[in-house]
């Protein structure tokens, strides 16, 4: 009999409503899903997310982001704090609208993905959806990515696809891709939490 190897322990970084968050707790509640959500921080005090963190039981920290000023690494060496008190594995942003600095993505390399709305590496930055509604795509959707110091220039895990229709304007069209959002960020966490997609020499290995 094979031993089923521990869970591992991943941490959430959040600016917002959360709702990938709370796609990754539920998805982390079934048996044999490869990952608990340990800890859930926020850099904006008050957010939602935290809430509905909280209604999972997952225990829950705020950074604010404003005391550190222009300091971003200070601001990063307080967030990698909590991460460490709290034994966390894996780092996984989940609208965390922070950029962050060359220091904190080398601490966490390998080990910290990122999900954003476009199809990378179509559309970096912020406003993807008024983006490819501006450049007329006729397929937008979403990636999940390790991050690497250039923003959005991470090696892709996972995408999924959405057709852009007649009509759509930015919410319809977020919404779309939101729905493929929540099915794509358990499903490549899970692929990193076991094993089965690793950062090797600046690109994901399978195995
Ligand atoms: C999501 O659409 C996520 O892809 C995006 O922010 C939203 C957060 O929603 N992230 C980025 O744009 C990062 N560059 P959520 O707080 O409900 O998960």
């Amino acid at each position: 009999m094979s031993a089923i190897p521990p869970r591992k322990r991943v941490g959430v970084l959040i600016s917002g409503r959360g709702s990938n968050m709370v796609s990754l707790a539920e998805a982390a509640q079934a048996p044999g899903y490869p990952a608990q959500i340990a800890l859930v921080i926020s850099n904006i005090p008050d957010v939602v997310g935290l809430d509905r963190a909280r209604g999972f039981g997952i225990a829950t920290a705020t950074v604010d982001h404003r005391p550190f000023g222009r300091d971003r690494e200070a601001f990063e060496r307080a967030v990698d704090e909590v991460l460490r008190v709290n034994q966390i594995d894996l780092l996984v942003l989940a609208g965390f609208m922070r950029i962050l600095t060359p220091w904190f993505v080398a601490r966490w390399e390998g080990r910290m993905i990122n999900i954003h709305p476009s199809l990378l590496p179509l559309f970096k930055g912020t406003h993807t959806h008024r983006q490819a509604l501006e450049a007329g795509v006729a397929e937008h959707g979403c990636s999940v990515h390790f991050v690497v110091p250039e923003l959005d220039a991470g090696p892709v895990i996972l995408q999924a696809k959405v057709p852009v229709l007649p009509g759509d304007d930015e919410e319809t069209l977020a919404k779309r891709v939101l729905v493929e959002e929540h099915k794509l960020y358990p499903a490549a966490l899970a692929e990193v939490a076991s094993g089965r997609a690793k950062l090797e020499g600046g690109a994901v290995i399978r195995g």
